[in-house]
């Protein structure tokens, strides 16, 4: 740094910041450091020209700048689009964040075009422009994937619509069910985990740009112009409400954390039926990793990594809304810090959908594990309280009634299935011959037909929807 004050004319141009001349000293290289943003914005270089570029349009039109002006700075973009992509655009701390480098650079090749840019706009509207821009198009991505989830989830759940292993309430055998049953609930959560985040993208989708600084600005702008021009369905109806509110991205993350909150109960799953002592299934090796010391195992790595990352999600949503909760409006540099988290959210949903959308395809089932465990447990106990209910014994006494028969088959050792019929008759006159037929776990599930049901004709019906919506 000189001691002469820089002349008005290259503040821009030269090494200082874009508001320095009111400054008579420069920061610290620590606040620097800590006010600067380039080291995690510049992932939004491309939104942030994309933006650029429909501002420079819309100023053109209205005749703020010539169209050599827009000509000159769609140029400067391109090159500088190329730079980066190419990996050769130099960031610099010095210039703060992505809006501030680009802008710079984009001074240096074509000069006063490029400082013609920035009129009627500021960098808060610019840069809630930007952010929208992003997650719009990382919402598109992962609503996709999480259609691709459920489309694999509803194509295994076709394949094994007549498997059958035993549904757990309190993790204890509760009920036969089918394991194309079991993959479907996860279609449904999945399902409206899509229909979140789509539904977030209406909010998403507005334009902040017009808003400036904070309380619009005097040159004639065309906002909607600009809207169309970047795809976005409105335009914010409040410049200090624009510039400030981030409550799209908290949106995004509370969807975030539902959909981590669905993969990690999926997740929990997949481990416990991996586990040795309940064998239901088997993950392709791609998706599991040995132990440095113990041979013998192989462990679910990316279905715990995945339980485990729920967290930082969880996190992230309560560190937006707690970023947003205390501020007045409009702008405030806290802001900048919704960055980090929302990208970070959306990166870990993004990677975690790719990786299961895989790896539920490769899900090997033992269905000759899933049968015998639903063979242990009483399983079809409710059938047969319902098989007498049928013969109009009240439903609490036919519970009773096979409770005391469930309870005589512990201490024999054996299931209802195994009773003969004397005995059954023993707990209850009215059964006859057709009793084992719902004992049986197949008669269990197939009478569950009714909409919403485990029987394997509604499993082939809810997958086949599935599949047909896609
Ligand atoms: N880097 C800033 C952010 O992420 C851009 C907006 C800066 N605006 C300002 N008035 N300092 O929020």
């Amino acid at each position: 740094m000189t001691n002469t004050p820089p002349s008005p004319h290259d503040q821009f141009d030269n090494k200082s910041q874009a508001w320095s001349a009111r400054f008579s000293e420069p920061v610290s290289d620590l606040v620097k450091r800590y006010t600067a943003s380039v080291g995690f914005d510049q992932r939004m270089a491309q939104v942030d020209i994309q933006g650029s570029l429909a501002h420079a349009d819309m100023l053109a039109s209205i005749g703020l700048i010539s169209a050599q002006d827009l000509s000159d700075i769609q140029d400067g973009m391109a090159r500088i689009l190329k730079e980066i992509e190419a990996g050769e655009f130099v960031w610099s701390l010095d210039l703060e964040d992505v809006h501030l480098n680009i802008e710079r650079r984009l001074v240096q090749l074509i000069g006063d075009a490029g400082k013609r840019l920035h009129t009627g706009r500021s960098r808060n509207d610019q840069v809630a422009t930007d952010i929208r821009l992003w997650l719009r198009a990382e919402i598109d991505i992962s609503a996709g994937l999480l259609q691709a989830l459920r489309r694999k989830l509803a194509a295994l759940a076709l394949q094994h619509a007549d498997t059958i292993l035993p549904g757990f309430t309190h993790l204890q055998v509760a009920q036969p069910i089918t394991f194309g049953h079991h993959l479907l609930a996860y279609a449904e959560m999945f399902g409206r985990d899509a229909e979140r985040l789509i539904d977030c993208r209406k909010r998403v989708n507005r334009l902040p740009l017009g808003a400036a600084a904070l309380a619009g600005t005097s040159y004639p702008i065309d906002r909607e112009r600009v809207a169309r021009t970047l795809g976005f369905d409105e335009v914010c109806r409040n410049s200090l409400d624009a510039v400030s509110d981030r409550d799209f991205a908290i949106e995004f993350c509370a969807a975030s954390a539902l959909i981590m909150m669905h993969i990690s109960r999926l997740s929990e799953e997949l481990v416990l039926w991996m586990s040795p002592r309940v064998g239901f299934i088997r993950l392709a090796d791609r998706f599991c990793t040995g132990s440095s010391i113990m041979p013998q195992k192989k462990n679910p790595d990316v279905p715990e990594l995945a339980r485990g990352k729920t967290g930082r999600v969880n996190g992230h949503l309560i560190a937006l809304l707690t970023l947003m909760k205390g501020q007045p409006l409009a702008y405030n540099k806290d802001n900048q810090e919704d960055k980090e988290g929302l990208f970070d959210a959306a990166d870990t949903i993004r990677d975690t959908l790719t990786i299961f959308v895989d790896m539920v395809e490769g899900i090997e089932v033992r269905a000759d594990a899933m049968r015998a465990a639903a063979l242990q447990g009483y399983a079809t106990a409710t059938d047969l309280a319902d098989y007498l209910v049928k013969k109009g014994v009240p439903f609490r006494d036919a519970h009773e009634t096979v409770a005391l028969a469930v309870r005589h088959c512990e201490t024999q050792g054996c299931d209802l299935a195994d009773l003969s019929l004397e005995t059954l008759q023993g707990f209850h006159s009215l059964i006859e011959d057709d009793v084992f037929q719902v004992l049986t776990l197949e008669g269990s599930v197939a009478a569950r037909k009714h909409i919403g049901g485990t029987a394997p004709e509604r499993v082939r019906i809810e997958a086949q929807r599935i599949l047909d919506a896609a």
